[in-house]
């Protein structure tokens, strides 16, 4: 067994499909092994996408991050980090396959709804930074 982190992104929080993302998360087989809802800090944000510091598109990703309330999930499935990039879909919600949950929840590259790790390294990183007792 596999696990990933997922983070549901302030748009789809706030826009209200939580719920929604959830059950395609259980619809695909996937476990959710812890779940917290929070409104993460400046410096979360910036730690946790610290990969991306400098980049052109860093300032507006911290501030959409931090502008509203997240959920941070472990996901566990064989395959997770795969599988939950799959089902999320492209990182720009145009490009996006039909209903993956950026095609359906997304509106732009910045706000597309969801997170989710892109290795296994990144997996153990992301999961340690928020659940450090797993
Ligand atoms: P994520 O880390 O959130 O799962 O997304 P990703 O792997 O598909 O894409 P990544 O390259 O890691 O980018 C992280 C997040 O930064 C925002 N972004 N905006 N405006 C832009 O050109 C741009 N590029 C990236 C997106 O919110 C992306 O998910
Ligand atoms: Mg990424």
């Amino acid at each position: 067994m596999e696990r990933t982190l997922a983070i549901i992104k302030p748009d789809a929080v706030a826009a209200g499909h939580t719920e929604a993302i959830i059950q395609q998360i259980k619809d695909h087989g996937f476990s959710i092994v812890k779940s917290m809802k929070t409104q993460l800090t400046r410096n979360e944000a910036e730690g946790f996408y610290a990969e991306h510091n400098g980049r052109g598109f860093f300032a507006e990703l911290v501030d959409f991050m931090i502008s509203g309330d997240v959920v941070v999930m472990v996901l566990e499935k064989e395959g997770a980090i795969k599988a939950w990039r799959d089902l999320m879909g492209a990182t720009d919600p145009l490009l996006a396959d039909e209903g993956t949950i950026r095609k359906l929840f997304g509106t732009s590259k910045g706000n597309n709804a969801s997170h989710g790790s892109d290795s296994e390294a990144s997996a153990a990183r992301e999961i340690a930074y928020f659940f450090p007792n797993l």
